[in-house]
This record gives C-alpha cells, structure tokens and sequence, in this order.
C-alpha cells in the first residue's frame, strides 16, 4: 500500500477519557504520521461523525456512559453497509474472555490495551487499514466490472432498439466516453465504393477537428489501425503529433492522448474507434479490454444498421413505385370525371396545407396525400350514365354515386402500404352533424384525415364545372364552407381554412 494513501487515512478516536483521546492523537499523529484525525469524548456523537467524517477506522472505547462501545457497535452496524469493511479497533484496559467475545460477535477487528504500546499500536492500526483500502480496491473493481458488463449490455439493447443509425452512432459515443472516462470519440465508417474510412459521429469535440476525414486504409493512424487490424495509439500527441501533424484543428482541441481501434465484423473492416483524451492516460489491461468489448459491440451494430439501410432503401423505392402509379390512377379518375384541370392533385396540395397548418406531421401528412390523391377512387364503380349525368341525380343513382366510398374502402383494405391513408377515400363523406354518408359518423369519430379533406373537397368542387352545374365564385364557394361550419364540417377546421385558404385566395 502507498504510504500517502494511509497517512490520509480517516480515523476516528471515541473516548470518554480526555486523557485517553490526547495520548492516541498525539502516537498516531507524531509516530504514526496520520493527518485526518477526529476525536470525541461523547459516544452519542458517534454516528453524526461517522457521516459527516465517512472514517476508514475507528478507535472504540468500550466503557464509557451511554451509550457504550457494544451499544455503539451494534448501531453501528445498521450503518455500515455490508459490502464496506471498516475496521473497528476497541481500546479497553482490562477486558475479560467473555467481554471480548462480546466485542468480537458486535463487530470489533481488534483490541488495544491501555497502558498503550506505542509499536503495537501503529502496527495494528496500519495493518487493518491495509486491509480496509485492498477491500475497496477490490470492490470498486468489481464494480466497474460491473458496470462496464452493465453499459455494454445497455448499448446493445439500445443498439437493437433504434433505427436510425445516426441516432445509434452518437448514443453510442456519448455512453463510451462515460465508461472509458475519456474527453472524445469519434467514429469513423468504412466506405467500400471510395475505399475511405470517413468521419461518421463524433462526441466531445470542441471544433470541427476531423470532421471531414477521408482517411485512405494505411493512411493515418485510423487507417493504419484498418489496415494493420489492431489497436493504434500516440499516448502523447500534445508533444508530438505525429500522424496529426496536417490535422490543423485537432491542436486546439488540447487533446494528450489518442488510440484508435478497428471495427471487425465476420473478418471484414467496418470502421475505427477513435478515442482522444485531454490529459494523460494510463489505461490498465481492464480498460483495453473493454475498449475492445465496447469496439465488438459497435462493428455488430454497424453492420445491422448497414443491413438496415439497405431494407430501408428498397421500402422508399417501393414506396416511390407505388406513388408513381397512385399518381398515375388519379389522373385516369380526374379524366373519366370530366376534370380536366386536376381537381384531385389541387384538393390534394389544399388539404396538406390545411393539415399542416393544424399541426398534422410526418407520416401522417403522407398518409393524408395518399388518401386524397385516391380519395374517389371508389366512382369507378359508378357507371357513366350516373357520374357524367347532367342534371340532379335520382333518389336511386344518388345511392349508388353514395357507395364510392365504401367501394375505396373495398378496393384499398387489401393493400397494406395504402391501410393508413384509407381514412380519407372512406370518410371524406361523413358530414359533422351525423347526416353524411356511409356510416353517418358524427364529430370526432370522423377521423381528422378525412374532416380536413372534406373541407378542401367541397372548397374545389363547388369552384368547378360539373356536368349538372356551373362553377361557383371563390365568394359564393367560402360563404358556403363558412354557413356550414358545425353542419357538413368541423368548426375548428373551417376556421383554419377560413384564414389560410379563403382571406388568402
Ligand atoms: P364532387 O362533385 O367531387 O363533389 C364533392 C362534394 O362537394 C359533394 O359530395 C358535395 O358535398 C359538395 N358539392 C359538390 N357540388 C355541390 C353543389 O352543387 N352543391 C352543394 N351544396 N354541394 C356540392 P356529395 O354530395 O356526396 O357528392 C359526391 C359526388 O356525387 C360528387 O363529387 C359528384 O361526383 C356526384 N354528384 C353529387 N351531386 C350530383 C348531381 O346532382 N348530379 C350528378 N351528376 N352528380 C352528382
Ligand atoms: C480533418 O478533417 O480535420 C483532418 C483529417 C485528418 O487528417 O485526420
Ligand atoms: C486519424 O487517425 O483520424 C487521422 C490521422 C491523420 O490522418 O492525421
Ligand atoms: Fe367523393
Ligand atoms: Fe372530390
């Protein structure tokens, strides 16, 4: 053990006898060379000490008022948790078999008898807090064991959990920097196309400092440590900077040390770890291996999140496909209706304004466009002689210009990808008060896709030819969306339109 380390040492001295506490102080402080000394002559002070001083021994009288020594140890025990070991030495002049026993079954290490031997003394309280600091040494290097077994489980649970591999990369960063105790970190990906190891995420920086790395494999230490597959460091950057020499903004980061470390999946390189640190490190063989553990996880995690990407890319051309020939539907539907000017791309553009401004986002809005562009597929099961009559409509061909919206919701439940946007081609009908058609929704129940579109639907049809009447004025057409506001639509929607739409217009 290191001398400083002990002559530091907390001890504590409890003793009803002033006279007895003096001479203890005095041998440990002259002799022994102890410099954390704290003494009381009342036991009921005990336990505020030992909070407030966190004491690595105890020097115990057992006689003394209440409360006692044995009654100080057995409190004392509650307090202590049992993972701690702190040497309690009890001080006694005469002390029968039976009285240490007593001591011993309470919690006492050892035993002092007065008249005190100077030598012995300092011996035995040396010994026990040797014991005391080898104990926590051991404990706190489970429990970085632990820990370090703990974080890299929990990155990879968060590994396994996020999509977004950004995302992945710099939670991974920030937990690695923690565990390492290091200042920064950077991780750089292998590019196969142009062979460069390119700078990916980085944690800690305080510049941009290599931000924009292309580093060739060999080339730098990052490179070499791809090329020539193992760890790579320079524990002293700050004096010489080696490979770092042409990386102009990495001198102000301050950084001392550096190591980098491949990232190997299945034999293959997938990138390097770089860690940077502002002062000295001095990693031990613990800390290398679970720089290596932690540089495992991370080369798995990128290539899932590789292999993720490339799920990702074939689902948004698959995507794109589908849009394309949605897109393509409508304008059939559009021509067969006698629109000639687009009606649905028009209502499509009007309602995802109006859903923006009435905070609708992400993917939502692309269910909302997609439902829209097909809002009335479901008239192609409407002949002719029906949709393109030109006068009112008969009580029996309104019922079946009434059932496109439960043909969409035939013609679309089937597809999964369209499942989400069937809110609008289903209820873009439904009217607020409960009067609309196919269920006779009322309010709220009428999904808010289908609300907002309503709106945007009458807005544009009334503003168009039809083949049973002429178009309408902007005028007449906003008069007639405002008076039906709590009737056909939804009144908070009919405001938003109002102000965005019609004052616009
Ligand atoms: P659309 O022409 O796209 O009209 C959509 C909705 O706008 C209509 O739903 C209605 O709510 C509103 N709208 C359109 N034109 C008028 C109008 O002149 N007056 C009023 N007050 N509202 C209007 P609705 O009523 O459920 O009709 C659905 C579809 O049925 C219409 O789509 C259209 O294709 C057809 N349709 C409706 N009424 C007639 C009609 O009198 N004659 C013919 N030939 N077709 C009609
Ligand atoms: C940089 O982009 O900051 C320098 C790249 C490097 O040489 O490490
Ligand atoms: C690096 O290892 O990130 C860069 C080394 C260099 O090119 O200076
Ligand atoms: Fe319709
Ligand atoms: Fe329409």
């Amino acid at each position: 053990m290191r001398d400083d380390r002990r002559s530091s040492a907390r001890i504590l001295i409890v003793d009803d006898q002033e006279a007895n506490v003096r001479l203890l102080e005095s041998m440990l402080r002259r002799a022994g060379g102890y410099t954390n000394l704290t003494s009381t002559t009342n036991s009921a002070e005990v336990f505020s000490l030992y909070a407030e001083v966190a004491p690595d021994l105890i020097l115990l009288d057992l006689h003394m008022p209440d409360p006692d020594g044995f009654a100080v140890m057995e409190r004392l025990k509650s307090l202590i948790p049992a993972t701690t070991y702190l040497p309690i030495v009890v001080v006694t002049a005469d002390i029968t078999a039976e009285a240490k026993q007593r001591a011993l079954l309470a919690g006492a290490k050892d035993f002092l008898t007065k008249p005190f031997d100077q030598t012995e003394v300092l011996l035995r309280i040396g010994n026990l807090l040797e014991t005391r600091f080898l104990h926590l040494q051991l404990y706190e290097t489970a429990e970085r064991r632990l820990r370090h077994m703990r974080a890299l489980h929990e990155i990879d649970a968060a590994i396994i959990g996020s999509t977004d591999p950004r995302v992945l990369l710099s939670v991974f960063l920030e937990r690695a920097a923690v565990e390492l105790q290091v200042d920064a970190a950077a991780i750089l990906l292998y590019n196969r196309q142009a062979q460069t190891l390119d700078c990916a995420a980085r944690h800690g920086f305080r510049t941009a400092a290599l931000q924009h790395t292309h580093l060739r494999l060999g080339e730098g230490y990052a490179g070499r440590a791809a090329s020539e597959r193992r760890l790579v460091s320079n524990p002293s950057i700050a004096v010489d900077p080696g490979e770092f020499r042409r990386a102009p903004l990495l001198a102000a980061e301050g950084f001392a040390a550096y190591y980098s470390v491949p990232l190997i999946t299945k034999g293959t390189i997938t990138g390097v770890l770089e860690i940077f640190h502002r002062a000295r490190l001095v990693p031990d063989a613990e800390w290398l291996e679970f720089l290596d553990g932690l540089a495992g996880g991370l080369a798995i995690a990128i290539e899932n999140a590789a292999l993720f990407d490339d799920l990702q890319r074939s689902h948004s051309q698959l995507a794109l496909a589908y849009d394309t020939t949605l897109e393509g539907w409508c304008r059939t539907l559009d021509l067969r209706d006698g629109e000639t000017e687009g009606h649905t791309r028009r209502v499509t553009e009007t309602c995802l304004r109006l859903a923006r401004a009435l905070g609708m986002t992400g993917e939502d809005l692309g269910h909302l466009r997609r439902g829209a562009l097909l809002h009335d597929i479901g008239k192609m099961a409407v002949p002719d002689r029906i949709l393109l009559k030109p006068g009112p409509l008969t009580d029996e061909e309104q019922e079946v210009m009434h059932r496109h919206a439960m043909t969409a919701f035939d013609l679309l439940s089937p597809i999964a990808y369209l499942r989400p946007a069937l809110d609008v081609p289903y209820c873009h009908h439904e009217k607020w008060d409960g009067t609309g058609y196919p269920r006779g929704l009322a309010g709220e129940q009428i999904p808010l896709a289908a609300r907002i579109f309503a709106v945007a639907d009458v807005w544009d049809a009334l503003r168009s030819d039809r083949p049973y009447r002429h178009a309408w004025t902007d005028e007449q057409a906003g008069a007639y969306i405002a008076e039906q506001s709590g009737k056909h639509f939804d009144p908070r929607v009919v405001r938003t339109f109002l102000d965005l739409i019609v004052r616009a217009a």
